[in-house]
């Protein structure tokens, strides 16, 4: 959560540091803010809101100079406050740091500093690691010594050496105004190289427009960077070594095109993305899919007797259909598990259990805890990430990427079926070394290959879902119902509902109705029902059934020509028909585009909901 721009070099730093972060305004915008050098001044400005309020106070109050730091935030510690907002000052206000990340012990180390005489401006965990720094800084300036980059860095890694938490963090000094430090662990940080110029952001995104080369930081890189150069070293003692990597990002990345919002660009992307996601992975020779990036020879392959999955959010819904595709087609034993549960569980994982860690920006911070823990106990761990550069994809012990491109929009559309088609890849993979036949191989392939045009065709129905999507904005909650492989779908349609338009939503295996779900049904609360012409059909209607006894509209999601769903629904979706193990790649894009038009209907802020973030970094 959170984004952090730096820039040093030899142009005015604000238009550059309001630019990366409205291209970081993803990952947090509660409040947001700048620290500007010229000279010895330093200039501060911070507004809550979006990013235009802090632009629209520079207009007003300029902060001039070629050195700066800045940050959009997502709140952990201290509400949404100017005070609150980064960046911050040690005791002096001479050093201003911006924070992603969450200091886990700030509230000790904030009454030991405050016995020493230091007072506090905000309620942050940050403001504690900026006095940090300041009072090591001062302890270490003698009447001999004269402040110094050397200084500033051997300050930051004392304080950071007290420090339990995660951290990307950037530094200016007024006294330094040709210095930029940074420091990452836990939290992403990349230094972009340029021509006497040099910058710093939480991701790509924030500086592609500057440079093609840049430097992913390793967690516990300390980083000094002024306009000509720069020098890593590690919080451990000596140099630490770095890769300079070709940037690999487009304009078009981040640009909405015609659409009017990045979600439904996503949206509509996804013929593309699935393709994607499929491409030269497919070995007709073999009926089987190719996924070299797993790292595993056949044998070892052979040899996995179990599989977890585990994700937050989408990702942990996808890992859910991967559940049953594993299942399914590898008839091998599969479970999810949250990672935020998955990290604290004591999970038996035999060795020859194989773990897939799912996300898609690889920096979640629960799943890549997930990671580590289940490395920590030995087993092979897999990432299926979207972001290449991502610590996940990076410490994973191989994987598959999603090649579904950047992903703006804070809910979660083609990331979804981008990591369910990789999963039905693993499926078909694992399941052509066991029970799969060269036949049954090559029809699956067959049907992999014809997704994209079916999503194209769901997405001609964009017109009719809206139609629909406007007369059920007003509901005061809604169900999403499903069985079997669309039993996650369900879970995917109530969190985009819920996420975006802000209308109740919570999604069930259908069957579950009338254990309880069934009391809330009325006239007000409508179902979207998930049945498709699949081998629980006939059980869907006869929930659908139990549902319209007692005054609960239905909007079903079915197959084209199913008559039967068409006479039992109040409004009716249709796709093309695909295998059940497949639906979900089908049935979950007429829910996201439900879920969009009913918040655009209801004035949301579609891609930004309120209270979220994109990537979700801290605890
Ligand atoms: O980047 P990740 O896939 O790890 O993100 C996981 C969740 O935070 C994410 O899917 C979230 O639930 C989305 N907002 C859902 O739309």
């Amino acid at each position: 959560m959170c984004g952090i721009v730096g820039y040093i070099g030899k142009q005015e730093a604000v238009p550059f540091l309001l630019e990366g972060l409205r291209r970081l305004e993803y990952r947090g915008y509660d409040s947001s803010g700048v620290a500007v050098l010229q000279g010895n001044h330093l200039s501060l400005r911070k507004r809550t809101g979006r990013i235009a309020n802090l632009a629209e106070l520079i207009a007003s109050d300029p902060a001039p100079g070629f050195t700066g730091i800045s940050h959009t935030r997502w709140a952990t510690h201290g509400s949404v406050t100017d005070a609150n907002a980064h960046p911050h000052t040690d005791q002096s206000g001479s050093l201003a740091l911006v924070h992603n990340g969450v200091i886990e012990n700030y509230a000790t180390l904030r009454e030991q500093i405050v016995l020493e005489g230091h007072s506090f401006l905000s309620q942050t965990d940050t403001e504690v690691l900026a006095h940090l720094v300041g009072k090591h800084l001062n302890a270490l300036l003698t009447p001999s010594t004269t402040i110094s980059s050397a200084l500033l860095v051997e300050a930051l890694r004392m304080a950071l050496k007290q420090v339990v938490g995660t951290y990307g963090i950037a530094i200016v000094h007024k006294e330094l105004p040709g210095l930029l430090v940074g420091a990452r662990r836990g939290s992403p940080l990349v230094l972009g190289i340029g021509k006497g110029e040099h910058f710093l952001a939480s991701d790509v995104s924030a500086i592609a427009n500057h440079t093609r080369e840049v430097v992913y930081l390793k967690d516990f890189d300390l980083a000094a960077l002024t306009s000509d150069g720069f020098e890593i070293s590690s919080l451990l003692g000596g140099k630490s070594g770095y890769e300079i990597t070709a940037v690999e990002f487009t304009e078009s990345d981040v640009d909405k095109g015609k659409y009017p919002h990045f979600m439904l660009k996503e949206i509509f992307e996804q013929p593309d993305t699935v393709r994607d996601a499929l491409r030269g992975r497919l070995s007709r020779e073999e009926a089987t899919a190719k996924l070299g990036g797993l790292n595993m020879s056949n044998a070892e392959l052979r040899a996995v007797e179990r599989v977890v999955l585990t994700g937050c959010g989408t990702a942990a819904h996808a890992a859910m259909v991967g559940e049953y595709l594993i299942e399914q087609l590898a008839h091998l034993p599969a479970e999810v598990e949250f990672a935020s549960e998955f990290r604290y569980r004591n999970m038996p994982l035999p060795k020859d259990t194989l773990v897939f860690a799912l996300s898609q920006s690889g920096e979640t911070a629960d799943t890549l805890a997930a990671l580590r823990e289940s490395q920590r106990k030995g087993n092979r761990t897999l990432g299926i990430c979207n972001n290449v550069a991502s610590t996940i994809a990076r410490e994973s012990d191989g994987g598959v990427y999603m090649h579904a491109g950047t992903e703006i929009g804070v809910a979660a559309t083609k990331s979804f079926t981008s990591q369910c088609t990789v999963l039905s890849l693993v499926a078909l993979l694992m399941g052509r070394m066991r029970h799969l036949s060269t036949t049954q191989g090559l029809q699956i392939l067959d049907e992999l290959e014809a997704i994209p045009d079916k999503i194209r065709t769901i997405l001609a129905l964009d017109s009719q879902i809206r139609e629909i999507a406007l007369k059920y904005a007003n509901s005061q909650a809604m169900m999403f119902l499903g069985r079997q492989f669309n039993y996650p779908v369900a879970l995917e349609g109530a969190l985009k509902m819920k996420e975006i338009s802000y209308i109740h939503a919570s999604g069930h295996p259908s069957a579950e109705l009338k254990h309880g779900i069934i009391a809330l049904i009325t006239p007000e609360v409508p179902s979207v029902f998930i049945a498709p012409n699949d081998s629980v059909f006939e059980k869907n209607i006869s929930n659908i059934e139990e549902v319209k006894a007692r005054k609960g509209p239905v909007i079903g999601i079915g197959t084209e020509g199913s008559k039967r769903l068409l006479s039992v629904c109040d409004d009716t979706i249709l796709i093309p028909a695909c295998p059940d193990f497949l639906s979900p790649l089908l049935t979950a894009v007429p829910l996201q585009l439900l879920a969009y038009h009913t918040a655009v209907a209801l004035g949301c802020d579609v891609d930004k909901p309120r209270n979220l973030a994109k990537s979700v970094t801290v605890e």
